[in-house]
């Protein structure tokens, strides 16, 4: 949505191992010329891109904690491979709630949006408590999962989360739950309670 909206730039804050397609080869089908900086700070998963991205022009990863946001924007892939005076498509998605700081996730989210220009976009995703019942129980479920692995998620609130938006331009639908943004562009619905617990927005800077 971001390249089709002009935007050639892409920074993808938690990038994690990508299931269908990765950000540069979906930014690479509107133009070849996007650039992509992804940034994880997980071992496993900085392996996986730097096998894929090895000699591949236009995209790189960092790794990093993304809110050491000095070290990130200042990291030689950033400024070989970003400008910061053009907008930039910040991908935060599925990725903030591994920050158990809430005050921190907003913070950081906050400088980078300070760090790019007008006409970027914020890009996000996040799990919610919810307010159907039925909704916070499976979301404890897949919380519960999560308490086994290195970093536990957090869910929270949808205002919360709208906070992060605040001063932004909501692209419609707006905050929605993740399978109601734009479910044409989706091969199938699907009700898995990952998609019932997830709040996705894009805002974009004015
Ligand atoms: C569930 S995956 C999401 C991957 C991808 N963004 C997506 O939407 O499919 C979350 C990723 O965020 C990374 N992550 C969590 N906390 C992070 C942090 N503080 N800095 C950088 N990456 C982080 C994890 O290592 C993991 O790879």
């Amino acid at each position: 949505m971001c390249a089709e909206e002009g935007v050639r730039q892409f920074l993808d804050l938690g990038s994690g191992i990508p299931t269908i397609l990765s950000v540069h080869e979906m930014a690479w089908q509107v133009d070849r010329d996007c650039r992509v900086v992804y940034v994880d700070n997980e071992r496993v998963a900085v392996a996986h891109s730097e096998l894929t991205l090895a000699g591949i022009e236009g995209a790189d990863i960092i790794e990093a904690d993304m809110c050491d946001v000095d070290r990130v924007l200042g990291d030689p892939v950033c400024q070989r491979l970003l400008d910061l005076d053009r907008p930039i498509a910040l991908l935060a998605t599925a990725s903030l709630y591994y920050i158990p700081d809430a005050e921190l996730a907003a913070r950081t989210v906050d400088r980078y949006l300070d760090a790019v220009p007008s006409g970027s976009y914020l890009v996000l995703s996040h799990a919610t408590l919810g307010q159907d019942r039925r909704d916070a129980m499976k979301l404890s479920r897949v919380l519960e999962m999560t308490h086994s692995l290195t970093s536990a998620a957090t869910a929270r609130t949808p205002e919360w989360i709208a906070g992060l938006l605040a001063g932004l331009e909501l692209v419609q639908p707006g905050l929605v739950y993740t399978s109601f943004w734009r479910p044409e562009s989706l091969r199938a619905q699907d009700d898995t309670p990952w998609h019932d617990a997830m709040l996705a927005a894009v805002g974009r800077k004015p």
